[in-house]
């Protein structure tokens, strides 16, 4: 681990909620739960979210109890309160006290010393555990919601969680808007790109070079990245971040989706990753194509239960409260689990810049042979690998 995250704020210790209001919210849990015998018996609360939990038995109607989540939010006048039952408990949860959640608060030693690098940092769930994903597993992640809910902030914490801790990956940004993702100008490894043109032939060039890659691993017999890598051959990762996919899916059409669905379904053997959000989640933007090859999804704040179940095919995604508050879907997992997303913010991202960029020194300019010292047989124009159409122009 490298000292980078000096330049990440951190809190001071966390506000709860005001203990009269606990009191209040229990007995009006209570006075709901006592024609079926219950009574709240445990409170877990985290920086942002309060979870009041009832002991149920077996004799319990739960599924009628689990139906009762509108009169939870009637009594508890609160829209994001969200009922489920957790092994023998049924769980009522909402929104507490109004913490922010910084990348700081979470960069703990499981962090530091994680030997997956690119695990990245997510956030704080309901009980106050950390979360973390590691985007090698994943392997790609859709993310959804809409505007002011924190794609972007998200998409920014899972890059500083890669530059933070210096990890092997070559990070392509694709951000039509040209304002969200653009805080690591002159970062070696960062490739941002704002035109939806370039964006095209960016993907054009990722799947050509994962062709290139899964060509070098049948040839000399290898599996897949990790045993290249395994080998001693070192590969850098890439991952592939794109904000307002909606836009640029209206702006570049089909080619986009064939680009998209083509990486999402074989660029992880080859090491690529692909974390895409989106603002629309619609049928024409998500297609059952790029819902089939992108296992994981984050969903914030969405307009509606339909846009909520095309990402995580179920409802809830409505009913979470903004900045952050996400419904995070592992790959493989049956259920989401309510998460904060952790916060960066623009000064911390400069910082994080220029603590990036300061050792790097200006790139020797570079003298090309004088033409007429040539022999005459080799004075052409040599064909350029695509690499450097795409990056030495
Ligand atoms: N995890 C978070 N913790 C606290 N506040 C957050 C968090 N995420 C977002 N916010 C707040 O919400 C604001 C909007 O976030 P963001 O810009 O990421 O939204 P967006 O979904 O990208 O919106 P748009 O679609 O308009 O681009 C941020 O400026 C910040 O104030
Ligand atoms: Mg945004």
């Amino acid at each position: 681990m490298n000292n980078l995250d000096f330049c990440l704020n951190r809190n001071n210790g966390y506000e709860s909620l005001p203990y009269e209001q606990k009191i209040t919210e229990i007995a009006a849990i209570n006075s709901l739960l006592l024609s079926y015998g219950l009574k709240v018996t445990r409170m877990v609360e985290s920086p942002r979210m309060i979870q009041y939990r009832a002991q149920l038995t077996p004799d319990t109607n739960t599924k009628k109890l689990l139906k009762m989540s509108e009169n939870f939010c009637i009594a508890l006048n609160d829209d994001s309160v969200n009922i489920f039952r957790e092994k023998s408990e049924l769980v009522i949860e909402k929104r507490g006290a109004d913490n922010t959640i910084f990348m700081g608060d979470i960069v703990t030693d499981y962090f530091r010393t994680s030997v997956a690098p690119l695990t990245v940092m997510l956030g704080k769930d309901a009980e106050g555990n950390n979360v973390y994903v590691d985007l090698a597993k994943t392997p790609h992640v859709l993310v959804a919601g809409a505007t002011g809910s924190g794609k972007s902030v998200t998409l920014n914490t899972i890059m500083a969680s890669l530059l933070v801790r210096n990890a092997p990956v070559d990070i392509f940004t694709v951000d039509t808007k040209g304002t969200e993702l653009c805080g690591y100008k002159n970062v070696s490894n960062v490739h941002a790109i704002t035109d939806p043109e370039e964006a095209i032939k960016h993907l054009a060039y990722l799947c050509k070079r994962m062709d290139d890659r899964y060509a070098f691993m049948a040839k000399y017999g290898y599996r897949d990245i990790e045993s290249v890598r395994a080998a001693g051959i070192k590969v850098n990762s890439i991952v592939v971040i794109i904000d307002e996919f909606a836009d640029l899916m209206l702006l570049s059409g089909k080619s986009v989706e064939q680009y998209v669905v083509r990486l999402a379904q074989k660029a992880r053997a080859a090491g690529i990753h692909l974390v895409i959000a989106t603002q629309r989640p619609t049928r024409d933007v998500v297609t059952g194509l790029i819902k089939a090859n992108i296992p994981t999804r984050i969903c914030l704040k969405v307009t509606s239960g339909l846009e909520s179940r095309i990402i995580l095919d179920r409802n809830g995604g409505e009913k979470l409260t903004g900045h952050g508050d996400m419904l995070y879907l592992a790959n493989g997992a049956f259920e989401p689990i309510r998460v904060q997303g952790c916060f960066i913010s623009e000064s911390e991202v400069e910082a994080l810049r220029k603590a990036l960029t300061t050792n790097i020194k200006e790139e020797p300019v570079r003298v090309e042979p004088q033409e007429r010292k040539l022999p005459p047989q080799r004075y052409y124009e040599p064909p350029k690998s695509l690499f450097q159409k795409l990056f030495k122009k």
